[in-house]
């Protein structure tokens, strides 16, 4: 098969595993360049680690210091005779592989982390491959949608302002558009829901496993990524359902915090960048944003990846140091230099004169497309996208 990038509004319906080999030898290089982790944790369970924020702390645990042992879990679909996997799948497959030469092991299982059958597997992965324990837990699982564990209900995230209607502008990458967005105000009924699906309940539900089934070992830390971002910002996220599903997350860290201190560990809530991935292309009127950001931070050479953005979390904040800093929420915060004035500064400035006739050159609009098709296994200069690939072999 001759795989070329299918994209349906911002969902890419196609990935080239050759491609997502490269972006994950990409972020190896990266990581073995870095200032190493020390005193890094050895047994870690990734709960959506297979993109994103997820795979680079796998990718940052296992060969930027740490030399880790990993279990993941994610939600990706295999491949079949007429359509390729999503770009996950391929990305678990290839780390494994790399995981392996470097002599260390990575665990994939594919399931729905909601589910507590899903929960029994790892456990039993646990008692297989770590003997038992592990040490740190990272929950990075996106999702719009939550099947209830204990009833048929399915509930579903809605991403809307909660106290007036916001205006804002979606880029199409399916067909470099600029489409203008109204949002309503969301029901309490779906702000409910979308804590369900993006707050902590589930994450706790996971802690509260892994405390059962004696997996947690002494010194066990946990961490959920958040995000709070800029003012410009807030109406779509931090004063929105989103923001209340992240609120939510902040203060089971804080439950889950006390439970680990039994443990000698710890649990945190991490404030990330603003990043391109599957999961934040779906957000309608934050796309303009993360255009004029990643323009002003690329010109300041200050721009991260979510890959550097884990490297540093890890080298800088939960390990090697004698306290893991935090702020006043006792909140990570390594959307630092996302925040520093000056680039907000230059950011509104910038969002001011964006529009739909010059958002691709005003802002880093194609910097955002090739972080996308990346992201899905294309736009690699050193592949060649014309040859037939065997997808067969990802079948078996
Ligand atoms: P992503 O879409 O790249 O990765 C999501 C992961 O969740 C994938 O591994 C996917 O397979 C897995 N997943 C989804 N549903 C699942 C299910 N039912 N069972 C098992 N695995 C499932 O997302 P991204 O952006 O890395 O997001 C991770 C976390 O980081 C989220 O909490 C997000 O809010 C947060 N974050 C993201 C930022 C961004 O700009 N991308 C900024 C700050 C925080």
């Amino acid at each position: 098969m001759i795989i070329e990038p299918v994209i349906h509004g911002v969902v890419a319906r196609s990935a080239h595993p050759l491609g997502c080999q490269q972006a994950i030898l990409n972020q190896i290089n990266y990581v073995k360049s870095a200032q190493p982790i020390k005193h890094g944790p050895k047994r870690v369970l990734i709960l959506g680690g297979s993109s994103g924020f997820g795979l680079a702390s796998r990718i940052a645990l296992t060969l930027g210091g740490a030399e880790a042992d990993t279990i993941s879990v994610s939600y990706e679909k295999a491949p079949c005779a007429d359509r390729t996997a999503s770009a996950g799948f391929y990305n678990d497959y290839y780390f494994q592989q790399f995981a392996n030469q470097h002599g260390r092991q990575a665990i994939n299982i594919h399931g729905d982390a909601f589910s507590d059958q899903i929960k029994t597997e790892v456990i039993e992965a646990i008692e297989t491959y770590f003997e038992g324990e592990v040490d740190l837990i990272i929950y990075s699982v996106a999702s719009g949608i939550r099947p209830d564990p204990e009833s048929d209900k399915i509930w579903r995230s809605s991403i809307k302002p909660m106290t007036e209607p916001v205006s804002g502008a979606t880029l199409v990458l399916e067909n470099d558009h600029w489409q203008q967005a109204h949002l309503a105000v969301a029901s309490e009924q779906e702000a409910l829901e979308t804590i369900k699906v993006m707050g902590g309940e589930d994450w706790e539900r996971w802690i509260d496993a892994l405390i059962n089934a004696e997996s947690i070992a002494t010194g066990c830390k946990t961490v959920a990524f958040s995000y709070i971002g800029p003012e410009i910002t807030h109406p779509i996220y931090l004063d929105g359902t989103l923001g209340r599903a992240k609120v939510d997350l902040h203060q089971t860290s804080h439950s889950l915090n006390l439970k680990l201190a039994n443990f000698d560990g710890g649990a945190y809530a991490s404030v990330c960048k603003a990043l391109v991935t599957k999961a934040s292309v779906f957000i309608p009127g934050l796309s303009p944003y993360l255009i004029a950001l990643y323009k002003v931070m690329k010109q300041q050479g200050t721009h991260e990846g979510c890959i550097e953005q884990m490297q540093r979390l890890f080298t800088t904040k939960l390990y090697g140091q004698d306290k893991v800093p935090v702020d006043g929420e006792r909140l990570i915060r390594i959307d630092d230099l996302e925040l520093e004035t000056s680039t907000q500064l230059k950011v509104a400035q910038l969002m001011e004169s964006l529009n739909a006739d010059n958002f691709r050159h005003v802002g880093d609009y194609n910097g955002f497309k090739q972080e996308f098709l990346n992201l899905n296994g294309f736009g690699f200069e050193n592949i060649d996208y014309s040859q037939e690939i065997d997808t067969d072999m990802f079948i078996k």
